[in-house]
């Protein structure tokens, strides 16, 4: 049949700072456009919530999926600041960026089948998607994964380092958000076999090249792109000492431990492994450290030299940010990785 519908014309973005341009489809966010051309836009979130992905508006009208001034300030508004997250472009567009753009890989969409999903401990599955072809990534990045049946992509971190920078088989540390559409679907029934949608690489969290003793500090599933940068760091053969900080509930939800060990046991420095639970019981014989992950940093000797790679639930981050700061560590020694979800989307 003919159609007479004309598919509307994607718009031009000239980003003047890095002298490049790109075109952006009607229904694509200029975050995506600018992923999908492999320039490595800093975000977070992608729902409007951190801040990270802004750009200042020199030209041209966007549309904006939430306002940026719920995030932005009051003077970066006024200066031309707003989200590429949450901006549609709606004419061409003339954009400058505040620090210049790392390349990376391209995002690219691979259908994938999940081909294992097994409990790690009570509120962890490590789920295992086959794709369609080989994905390269940098350990410390994320994926999108979409279902057809649940509205929107759900992020994880790859919880591993691929041999020669790429892989088919794709690990990820998924834990159930009670309340939550894809992790109530995931630990609700046999799942093997079902086809779902990979959206790679995403985010700029990686290991830095650096000779400094690295203080490593996760919470819950966030031990995935930590495992996955320690990983990296053991296959370059790293010299630098490591403590790792690892927050849990109880010792029940306590995972990984076999692979820490086996890190530990390959490393060519010093390798502490420090698990914290904040929820054991107080007549369990557990006899390691109890409490906060955080409280634990100020145990640490030397810590001001350390350089740190934080993952886990934002508030555990946040803190752990605030401790390290205050404790003398450089801002730019601090590499963080939020696990947000949509209940922190406003
Ligand atoms: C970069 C990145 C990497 C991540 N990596 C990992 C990882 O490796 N492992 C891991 O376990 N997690 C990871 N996460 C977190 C993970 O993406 C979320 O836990 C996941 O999206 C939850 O999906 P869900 O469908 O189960 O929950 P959702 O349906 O998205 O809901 C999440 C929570 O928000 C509430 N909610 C839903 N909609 C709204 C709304 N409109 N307003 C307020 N509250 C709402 C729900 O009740 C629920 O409590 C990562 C997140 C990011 C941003
Ligand atoms: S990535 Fe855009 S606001 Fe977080």
């Amino acid at each position: 049949m003919f159609s007479f519908l004309k598919k509307p014309k994607p718009n031009k973005v000239t980003v003047t700072s890095e002298a490049r341009e790109l075109f952006v489809a009607q229904d694509k966010t200029l975050l995506e456009a600018m992923l999908a051309e492999g320039m490595a836009m800093p975000h977070d979130c992608k729902v409007g919530s951190c801040g990270t992905c802004k750009f200042k508006l020199l030209d041209g009208k966007i549309r904006e999926l939430s306002p940026s001034a719920l995030v932005l300030e009051r003077d970066e508004l006024s200066a031309g600041y707003r989200l590429a997250c949450q901006a549609l472009p709606r004419s061409d567009l003339t954009i400058a960026l505040d620090a210049p753009l790392l390349s990376q890989q391209a995002v690219k969409n691979y259908p994938a089948t999940i081909v294992a999903a097994t409990r790690l401990c009570p509120d962890i599955i490590n789920l295992i998607v086959e794709l369609d072809r080989p994905l390269s990534f940098t350990p410390g990045q994320y994926a999108d994964l979409s279902l057809p049946s649940i509205d929107g992509p759900r992020s994880y971190s790859f919880a591993f380092a691929p041999k020669n920078g790429s892989a088919k088989q794709l690990q990820f540390h998924v834990r159930h958000v009670p309340g939550g559409a894809f992790t109530d679907w995931l630990f609700g029934g046999e799942r093997l076999g079902t086809q779902m949608e990979v959206a790679a690489p995403y985010g700029a969290f990686h290991l830095k090249p650096s000779k400094a003793p690295m203080l490593c500090i996760a919470g819950g599933s966030g031990l995935a792109p930590i495992m996955a940068i320690l990983q990296e760091a053991r296959a370059l053969g790293a010299n630098r000492p490591v403590i790792l900080l690892y927050g849990a509930r109880t010792k029940a939800h306590l995972y990984c431990l076999d692979e820490i060990s086996a890190l530990a046991a390959d490393w060519n420095a010093p390798f502490e492994f420090i698990p914290v639970l904040s929820e054991e019981s107080p007549d369990s014989p557990w006899e390691g450290a109890r409490g906060l992950v955080t409280q634990q940093i100020a145990e640490i000797p030397d810590r001001a030299q350390c350089e740190a790679y934080l993952c886990g639930p934002p508030a555990m981050v946040d803190l752990a940010e605030e401790v390290l700061l205050k404790a003398g560590v450089s801002r730019h020694a601090i590499s963080a990785d939020r696990f947000l979800d949509r209940s922190s989307a406003r």
